[in-house]
């Protein structure tokens, strides 16, 4: 089976989507670790209904971004992690994290990329005037929301969105690609060639 850290900074619904995946049977995978840079993370509150074990590492306790990332691998390791999933999680991991889990780490981005990388793509969609946006989910590399493309979802704009009505229409379809996306990786029908993920049947 394979096993799951979930990485999170705040509300969690993407995590509770995994979540509730995985109590209907639906995930292929277990989420057995939930850690989160913020104490007061509702994501938090989520695995611990669950009963999930859960870690809390604030840049307080390692202000050096190494050592936070170095405790961080630590932690997953312990629990042999099989698969990381960034579930907005809002810290840039430090090449020897990512190296530590190459194509072995998933993130979930709120537009179609590679446009509007970065935080509140949701709010520079509609800023920039396009008719259509969505969510991706990839493998995480080197470059902020550049790695390989697992699934992505349109979702149309329309005149009238704000960034706050667009963010709540992506959410939804954030959480099919990503339990899709997590449970295809868990079934091992993943493959990276190059810059293309071949989704093997
Ligand atoms: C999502 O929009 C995700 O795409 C982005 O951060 C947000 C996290 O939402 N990276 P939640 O914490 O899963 O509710």
């Amino acid at each position: 089976m394979c096993k799951i850290g979930v990485l999170v900074s705040g509300r969690g619904t993407n995590l509770q989507a995994l979540l509730d995946a995985q109590n209907e049977g639906n995930l292929g995978g277990e989420v057995v670790l939930v850690v989160s840079n913020r104490s007061g993370a509702k994501g938090l509150e989520r695995a611990r209904a669950a009963g999930i074990k859960t870690e809390v590492l604030t840049r307080l306790h390692y202000p050096d971004k190494d050592e936070y990332d170095a405790k961080l691998i630590e932690v997953l390791i312990e629990n042999n992690i099989d698969l990381v999933v960034l579930a907005g999680f809002m810290r840039i991991l430090t090449e020897r994290f990512i190296l530590a889990f190459e194509n072995k780490i998933i993130n979930i981005h709120p537009s179609l990329l590679p446009a509007f990388k970065g935080v509140r793509a949701q709010w520079q969609a509609v800023d920039y005037g396009v008719k259509i946006s969505g969510c991706t989910t990839h493998f995480v590399d080197r470059d902020i929301d550049a790695g390989p493309i697992i699934m992505q979802r349109a979702v149309p704009v329309a005149s009238d969105d704000d960034g706050d009505s667009l963010a709540e229409r992506i959410l939804e379809h954030e959480h099919e690609i990503l339990v899709e996306s997590v449970r295809l990786f868990c079934e091992n029908r993943l493959e990276i060639r190059g810059r293309k993920v071949i989704i093997k049947e």
